[in-house]
């Protein structure tokens, strides 16, 4: 969601920022621009839709060594030309990028810049217009941005260029992710480092709160009373490699067919020098001491706590309760008197989430945030963290993390048994192993799937996806798959549930793709099968190698029950794929969405 870049150094800076723009379009956009200074003016560009659209509108003659970036995702104002970024103060001046959203840009716009015009509906004008206002007061360009900002209230990333002095970027964030990346007689600003390891693999995090005055020799972060804050810089241990797409027309179908991959890693990463399970000793006594476990979380991510509360409850006998993080803010429940609160978070970044994650600090309670993204704003925040080394997820749909965040919630879950004196009467690292080979023989029939997607999903206008137990959980995974890529509109249903209601919504042909993994709901799931199917529904059933009958239209092969939802969901998921593709779809960039929601 949003995306800033910026560059400081000798080179030209436009090519450096439309790349570094590109590497940030997983997270989804509708507009994006750049601006350049050279000494001789600030030059912009900017346009509504792909970049692709904003390279043409870019002047390739201007030679700029210093510029900012931005993709948007539209928050205060449609897509347009006038709303993207960057947006420039009255005179022309000042030029800013901003992620995030201002929630007081309203009454900042009438107390302060009444006489202004404006030229676009958004918030982040207010900032630059409020920093052209201080400097005609006759402050320095860093004291009027200091002073913007202790104004401001709301998330955000920003970063802004002087016309009159383009050897500085400023940047400052609140709530919204951004990192400085250093170089040798350059600096860099990105949301996310991947956006410029095309020049450096240094970064120095920023926390709330500060900002920081990038020249191309130096990088000085101060805090909102403008006192220096010492800090030092990070390698990001990406690889250059992880963020393309090879041979794959798609991020997705890469990600899905990397999640055997992925499995072996998570084993291999939490594997202790015996060969058993073990997780940060921290994290096991604070998983004994809590006598109740909120999961928070968004989405699939939120999908994959549901099916987690079972790995918990059913091996570690701890009662877990699973919250969407958008709702637990004013919707609280009452808390046990020992609560853990564990984020599941594919970026680390949800703004949804991390306001929980605040409130539940406030409160005193212990936080442990399960995500991909090591340094990210959840796992910084909380008091603990557990990787998922699914390596970086580019597709805005979630594959290969909501299989990663199962394995290592069942990981969790099955150290904490153990710890609480209960046996596990399986051997998970065995059990991953057998799910790892699993999900490639899935991954090796994506045929099967293509045929699935085109016979059911061509025409249709809405899919229904049915189970029990898990495998409803594992339903809703599959609807909101399809409905986010395809655009078809999916819903997961308890298979028990339909009768009260949802089967009215069943017509001729509808199709309902019902999983039956569990040996004590196989009957049941099948008889709401022959329900809808009485009411001209045009049912395709998935089962697990034992459970199968005639006429199932695909058999997985055999995983623990427990561990099912783990491959279950790739026919799911490459359903989805298939359906989207057929319909033309934008599979890796639906529509409307973002790959990391940081705002509320
Ligand atoms: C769906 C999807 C979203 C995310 C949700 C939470 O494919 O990607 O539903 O799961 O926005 O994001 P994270 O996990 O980054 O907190």
């Amino acid at each position: 969601m949003c995306g800033i870049v910026g560059y400081i150094g000798n080179n030209d800076s436009k090519e450096i920022l439309l790349k570094g723009l590109e590497k940030l379009e997983y997270r989804g956009y509708d507009s994006a621009g750049i601006a350049v200074a050279n000494g001789e003016g600030v030059h912009v560009f900017k346009e509504k839709g792909r970049i692709a659209e904003l390279r043409k509108a870019v002047d390739a003659d201007v030679f700029a060594a210093t510029g900012i970036g931005h993709t948007r995702w539209a928050t205060h104002g449609v897509p347009s030309r006038e709303n993207s970024h960057p947006h420039q103060s009255q005179s022309g001046r000042l030029t800013l990028v901003h992620n995030g959203v201002i929630e007081n840009y309203d009454i900042l716009k009438r107390e302060y810049l009444q006489n202004v015009p404006f030229k676009s509906e958004t918030d982040t004008e207010v900032i630059v217009q409020l920093v052209e206002l201080f400097v005609n007061e006759g402050n320095t360009v860093e004291e009027a941005f200091r002073r913007t900002l202790s104004l401001l209230h709301g998330s955000y990333a920003l970063a802004l260029i002087d016309d009159k002095d383009p050897d500085t970027i400023y940047v400052a964030k609140n709530k919204s992710p951004l990192l400085v990346g250093l170089g040798k007689e350059f600096n860099v600003v990105a949301s996310d480092a991947m956006a410029m390891l095309q020049v450096t693999n240094e970064y120095v995090e920023l926390m709330d709160k500060e900002m920081v005055i990038v020249t191309k020799e130096k990088v000085t972060i101060k805090n909102l009373d403008g006192e220096i804050v010492d800090r030092g810089s990070y390698i990001a241990e990406l690889d250059a490699s992880d963020i393309e797409k090879g041979t794959y027309p798609h991020y997705m179908l890469k990600e899905i067919d990397e999640q055997p991959l992925v499995m072996r890693k998570i084993i291999q990463n939490y594997q202790g020098g015996e060969g058993a399970l073990e997780i940060d000793s921290d994290i096991v006594a604070a998983m004994k001491q809590a006598d109740r476990i909120y999961i928070i979380a968004a989405g699939t991510s939120y999908h994959a706590g549901l099916v987690g509360k079972q790995f918990i409850e059913r091996m570690a006998k701890l009662p877990v309760e699973v919250h969407i993080s958008s709702e637990f803010g004013y919707n609280m429940p009452l808390l046990s008197e020992k609560p853990l609160f564990i984020f599941i978070s594919q970026s680390g970044e949800t703004a949804d989430s991390r306001q929980v994650l605040v409130q539940v600090k406030e409160m005193g309670h212990p936080a442990l945030t399960i995500t991909n993204v090591p340094g990210s704003t959840l796992s910084r925040e909380a008091d603990f963290t557990l990787l998922l080394h699914a390596g970086p997820e580019i597709a805005v749909a979630s594959t290969k993390a909501y299989t990663a965040q199962l394995a290592v919630l069942a990981i969790l879950a099955e150290v904490t048994a153990k710890s609480r004196g209960f046996d596990v009467e399986f051997d998970l690292v065995k059990e991953l192993g057998i799910v790892a080979s699993a999900m490639e023989s899935l991954t090796d029939s994506k045929e099967a799937f293509e045929d699935i997607a085109r016979e059911y999903l061509t025409v249709t206008r809405n899919c229904f996806f049915i189970g029990r137990g898990i495998d409803f959980y594992v339903g809703l995974e599959g609807a909101l798959k399809l409905k986010e890529i395809s655009y078809i509109q999916a819903e997961g249903f308890a298979g028990g549930e339909l009768k009260h209601g949802t089967i009215a919504l069943i017509e001729e042909g509808t199709p309902v793709i019902a999983l039956a993994t569990q040996d004590y709901v196989n009957l049941s799931i099948r008889g709401n099968v022959k329900e809808v199917a009485a009411r001209g529904a045009y049912p395709c059933i998935i089962s697990m190698k034992g459970l199968e009958t005639d006429g199932d239209r695909f058999v997985l092969p055999e995983v623990h029950h427990l561990l099912t939802p783990l491959i279950s969901v790739i026919p799911l998921q490459l359903i989805s794929y298939y359906a989207a593709l057929h319909r033309d779809c934008d599979v890796d960039k639906p529509r409307n969405l973002a790959k990391s929601v940081t705002v509320e």
